[in-house]
C-alpha cells in the first residue's frame, strides 16, 4: 500500500549555488527558486498531501548580505501578492509561521491579507516559514506557556507550536545536497522522516518531488516502538 504523507517540510535550499554554476548572480537563483514554488506547492496538493511546510528564510539569514536578505525579502512580498487570489480559488489556507517583528509592514500586511482572507479555507495547508528559527519557536512557546501559568510538559510545548493546528511532519525534504536541519521544525522533527537530494531548488521539480514520496513510502515508522 503507498503511504501518502500528511504533512510535508521542505527545506528550499541551493538557490545561491544554482545561479554561480551558470556565473550568474545569487538573487538570478533567488528567482528562479520562488518561481518553483508554485508548481511544488500544487504537485504535493495533487499527490494528497494536507500540509506543505516551506522553508524560506532562517533566522540566521539576517547574517547575508543586506542587498541578498532585501531581494529575498522583495521575492517572499511578491510570491504572496501574486497568488492571494489563486491559493483562495484552490482553497488553500496560507499560514505564515515565523518572527514578525524584523519583516516591513508592506510584507507583514501581504500576509496578514491573505492569512485572513484564506483562514477558512480546508482543501490544503501552506505553511511558509519566514524570519523562522526552531529554537526560537521553542522558546516562545516555553515562555508563552509560563505566562499562561501552565505547567511546562511535552504536550503544551506542542500545543504552543506555530503548527499545532497542522501536526507533524511526516517527511522533512532538504534540497542542495546539505545534510542538515538549518533550525528547522526541531521539535515537531523528532520522528520526521527525512530525505535528503543534492538536486538544487530551482531544479526540483514534480519528479524529484515523486522520488521522495516513493522513499517515504518505503520507510518503517516505529516510533519508539518495535
Ligand atoms: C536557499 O538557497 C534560499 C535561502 C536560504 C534563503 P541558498 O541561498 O541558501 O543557496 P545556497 O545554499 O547558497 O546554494
Ligand atoms: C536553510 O538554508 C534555510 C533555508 C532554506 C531558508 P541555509 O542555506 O541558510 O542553511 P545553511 O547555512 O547551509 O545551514
Ligand atoms: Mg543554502
Amino acid at each position: 500500500m503507498v503511504k501518502i504523507p500528511n504533512h510535508v517540510g521542505i527545506i528550499m535550499d541551493g538557490n545561491g549555488r544554482w545561479a554561480t554554476l551558470q556565473g550568474k548572480k545569487r538573487s538570478f537563483g533567488h528567482r528562479a527558486g520562488s518561481k518553483n514554488v508554485d508548481m511544488i506547492v500544487s504537485h504535493a496538493f495533487k499527490s494528497g498531501v494536507k500540509s506543505l511546510t516551506l522553508y524560506a528564510f532562517s533566522s540566521e539569514n539576517w547574517a547575508r548580505p543586506k542587498e541578498e536578505v532585501d531581494e529575498l525579502m522583495k521575492l517572499l512580498k511578491a510570491y504572496i501578492i501574486k497568488f492571494t487570489k489563486k491559493l483562495l480559488k484552490n482553497n488553500v489556507r496560507l499560514k505564515v509561521i515565523g518572527e514578525r517583528d524584523k519583516l516591513s509592514d508592506e510584507l507583514v500586511s501581504a500576509i496578514d491579507d491573505c492569512e485572513k482572507k484564506s483562514s477558512d479555507c480546508t482543501g490544503f495547508n501552506l505553511i511558509i516559514a519566514i524570519n523562522y528559527g526552531g529554537r526560537q519557536e521553542i522558546c516562545s512557546a516555553v515562555k508563552r506557556i509560563i505566562d499562561e501559568g501552565k505547567e511546562i510538559t511535552v504536550d503544551e510545548i506542542s500545543a504552543h507550536l506555530y503548527t499545532a493546528p497542522f501536526g507533524e511532519p511526516d517527511l522533512i525534504i532538504r534540497t542542495g545536497g546539505e545534510l542538515r536541519l538549518s533550525n528547522f521544525l526541531l521539535y515537531q522533527g523528532a520522528y520526521s522522516e527525512l530525505y535528503f537530494t543534492d538536486v538544487l531548488w530551482p531544479d526540483f521539480n514534480e519528479t524529484e518531488f515523486d522520488k521522495a514520496m516513493a522513499e517515504f513510502s518505503t520507510r518503517k515508522r516505529r516510533f519508539g516502538k518495535i
